[in-house]
């Protein structure tokens, strides 16, 4: 038996609704394969923030630390501005364990309607490769000539020659190992500075990826293309805030926002890496039992890959693959009218 170790965050909103159906997917699978999952549980929340003024304690990444992975709901409520319950939870955990890789890969499975024609079953399956803890995302910056006629806001963008090098390096690793595709994503007719340094940084590590054929795409015509013809993409790399919107985007072409998973991903392993769906806690449907789970369960999956365990994770992959293939069982997002509860358990009584 091997024993792992996992901190739970289930957040708020929908994240209290699928976190529980993914750890009964991790249970079936763990009594297959032998493996002794612990869970620590902390009930860090826009709720614990009303409830004492901050989303997690004081020493909250300390408590993180010795885990082997991290699972998390969502986090966000309407009560609570979303500036305070991420730069007080989700941002700082991305960063304080250097996650800087956001792996948020996209398949069209047989039995999911895509919104697109284009969008064929089997031909679609890229992945997001994100930057996760610079670029857009930045607290420099700030607000000015408040109440004036002349208030402002600034926002700095902050992009290391370190940070690009390490993420672009890491799509075409990914990329090598996958169809040898890569596209980069920025916008380097407009924005001046930033952009045309990721190019640059882009063209100069290619040479030392000679498998791999790459391209660089503006931000605004590469979503064009992804909706036109997603079957042409494998590995798609771009900045913090590029890399979510497209991260959405994908997730739509994929049938629903509710499918898509996300690894916050520590490489050197030197601190816990993070596993999450890429949708948010859902106040629009929370409390109904409706979510659909697969995102979350997807990236319980991701996460077992990650600790090592391919079988484990292929487990869950082929089993989401097959339910959605061979029976019409679907929550409403995905046009269905199966509960949250209702879709696992047939999920569950699959792996068994
Ligand atoms: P959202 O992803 O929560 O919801 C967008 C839309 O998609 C909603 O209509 C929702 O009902 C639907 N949806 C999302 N997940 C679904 C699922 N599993 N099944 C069915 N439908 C689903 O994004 P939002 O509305 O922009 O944000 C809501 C809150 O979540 C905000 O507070 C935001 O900051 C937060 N958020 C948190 C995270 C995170 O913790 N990782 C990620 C994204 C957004
Ligand atoms: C995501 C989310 C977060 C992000 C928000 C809630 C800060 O949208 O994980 O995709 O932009 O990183
Ligand atoms: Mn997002």
């Amino acid at each position: 038996t091997q024993n792992f170790h996992i901190a739970l965050i289930p957040g708020d909103g929908i994240g209290q609704e699928v976190t529980p159906a993914a750890l009964d997917v991790l249970d079936v699978v763990c009594k297959k394969h032998d493996l002794n999952f612990t869970y620590d549980e902390f009930d860090w929340s826009c709720e614990r923030y009303l409830r004492e003024g901050s989303m997690m304690p004081a020493d909250g990444i300390d408590r993180l630390r010795d885990h082997d992975a991290i699972f998390l709901g969502a986090v966000g409520r309407p009560e609570v501005p979303d500036h305070l319950s991420l730069w007080g939870l989700l941002i700082p955990i991305r960063r304080r364990f250097h996650q800087y890789v956001n792996l948020r890969p996209i398949k069209v499975f047989d039995g999911v309607e895509s919104p697109l024609r284009g969008a064929v079953p089997g031909e679609v399956d890229f992945i997001v490769v994100r930057e996760n803890v610079e670029g857009e995302y930045s607290e420099i910056g700030g607000r000015h000539n408040l109440g004036l006629p002349e208030e402002m806001a600034v926002q700095e963008a902050v992009f290391t020659r370190g940070g690009i090098t390490r993420i672009v390096d890491y799509a075409f690793e990914l990329a090598a190992h996958r169809k040898g595709r890569l596209t980069s994503a920025t916008k380097s007719n407009g924005i001046v500075h930033t952009m045309p340094f990721w190019d640059e940084i882009v063209r100069e590590r290619a040479v030392e990826f000679p498998g791999v054929r790459w391209n660089q795409e503006h931000i605004d015509a590469l979503c064009a293309k992804i909706v036109l013809h997603p079957g042409r993409f494998d590995v798609i790399v771009g900045s913090n805030l590029f890399g979510d919107i497209l991260s959405d985007l994908a997730a739509a072409v994929a049938g629903s926002i509710g499918i898509a998973p996300a690894g916050n991903i520590n490489p050197s392993r030197e601190f816990p890496s993070m596993f999450e769906p890429v949708h948010g806690s859902a106040p629009d449907i929370a409390g109904r039992g409706i979510a659909n789970p697969l995102g979350a369960i997807w990236a319980a999956a991701m996460m077992l890959e990650h600790l090592g365990l391919p079988a484990a994770a292929s487990d869950i992959t082929d089993a989401m693959a097959a339910v959605l293939a061979k029976t019409d069982l679907r929550t409403p997002d995905l046009g269905g009218t199966a509960t949250t509860a209702e879709f696992t358990a047939k999920l569950v009584e699959y792996l068994r």
